[in-house]
């Protein structure tokens, strides 16, 4: 049994807190921030609903910190995916006097949000951002809950040169942290094992017209294309892919890419099953108590499932984990506790590295099928 159950099972427990809290009671308040508005929306939309899902499960089941009854909170702030926008949204969740975070969700809003936190002492957990600068800052205060581009990037160089055979590869950034960061781990890997970079081409995170880039690379005639960017650019750049007849190109990208609409925003191109991306974590259907989670959230939240949300549902139990085990939701008391959990949530096993880093990740690698997202092993 994990820490986080053991603490509720002894915990009192309450008639269905799902309204205002008592006046006695222990306000906690979780906040959360990703984009919720913006080309990643659905995924910041569906992190979101995680945070809330665990609260309302919190509130349902009723649990003490340091012997008062607590009452859980949500405070959600929209990032835009815009660097600016996130340290501004960080500034009023510390103004706020949040007792713990789940964000950012971009590499280029976590990183510098990640300082403002390290000066208000408030601790967050990332699930989504993967460049490896995030936890070098050495902050006590920044957790990851995926493991980082060293490994997602690297591993789609070594499957690309193993497995799929390619030799020559042209590779797309989108200029954020997150594009510029995982395609400069894809390509010294990718080197490293002997392919050649035959193009590089940059656009940047509002684009929607790729033609241009795909004309130079389309010249180069590659094995494949590396992209560094997000789902919501990946989508058109495969249906313009298409269109410029680069139908028998492999299509890579790390988890930016890896979404279940893929085929959907790529408008049903066929090339789209020319994608092999990788992700933090296990398919739903792979966690044990996956199937059942997604049940619930699927009732709860109709029609937005995307991939966030059982991490940031986890993300949120863990952070009340450790305040159930320091006895107290102040940060500057539990944020300690958070190297020394070991919970068991819906995706897994969680703990940390003193860095911060996640212990023992678990990774994917995906393909679509008649444009379906599916496990590749
Ligand atoms: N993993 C992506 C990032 O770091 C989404 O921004």
């Amino acid at each position: 049994m994990n820490s986080f159950h053991s603490t509720l099972g002894s915990a009192v427990c309450f008639a269905t807190l799902v309204g205002p809290a008592p006046a006695q009671d222990l306000v906690v308040r979780i906040g959360h921030v990703g984009p919720l508005s913006g080309g990643y929306a659905a995924y910041g939309k569906d992190a979101e609903n995680g945070v809330r899902m665990a609260i309302e499960d919190l509130n349902a089941k009723g649990m003490a910190i340091g012997g008062r009854p607590a009452h859980f909170e949500l405070v959600s702030e929209d990032d835009a995916a815009d660097p600016k926008q996130g340290t501004a949204v960080a500034q009023k969740l510390c103004d706020a006097k949040v007792n713990g975070i789940v964000g950012h969700l971009n590499s280029g809003t976590t990183i510098p949000a990640a300082a403002i936190y390290h000066r208000c002492g408030v601790p967050h957990i990332t699930m989504g951002a993967t460049n490896p600068k995030l936890t070098q800052a050495g902050y006590k205060t920044t957790f990851r809950m995926t493991p980082n581009d060293n490994t997602l990037g690297a591993s789609i160089a070594r499957h690309a040169a193993h497995a799929l055979g390619v030799k020559t590869v042209a590779v797309i950034d989108d200029r954020t942290a997150y594009g510029q960061g995982v395609t400069e781990v894809f390509k010294k890997t990718a080197l490293g094992l002997g392919l050649k970079i035959v193009e590089e081409q940059y656009t940047n995170d509002k684009a929607s017209e790729f033609n241009a880039q795909l004309t130079a690379i389309k010249s180069k005639h590659p094995d494949a294309i590396f992209f560094g960017g997000l789902y919501s650019q990946a989508g058109p750049m495969l249906r313009q892919m298409e269109q410029l007849g680069l139908v028998d190109v492999k299509f890579l990208g790390g988890d930016g890419i890896c979404n279940p609409d893929l085929g959907k925003l790529s408008g049903g191109a066929k090339v789209a099953d020319n994608v092999l991306c990788t992700e933090g974590g296990r398919s739903i259907q792979r966690m044990a108590s996956g199937t059942a989670w997604k049940a619930r959230y699927d009732a709860r939240f109709p029609g937005q499932y995307q991939t966030p949300s059982p991490y940031t549902y986890d993300a949120t139990m863990v952070l009340v984990d450790a305040m159930a085990r320091a006895g107290s939701a102040d940060p500057r008391v539990y944020a300690t506790k958070l190297f020394s959990a070991d919970y068991e949530g819906v995706t897994g096993r969680i703990g940390f590295e003193p860095d911060g880093e996640m212990k023992n990740p678990p990774m994917t690698l995906y393909v679509y099928r008649d444009g379906k997202k599916t496990t590749l092993d």
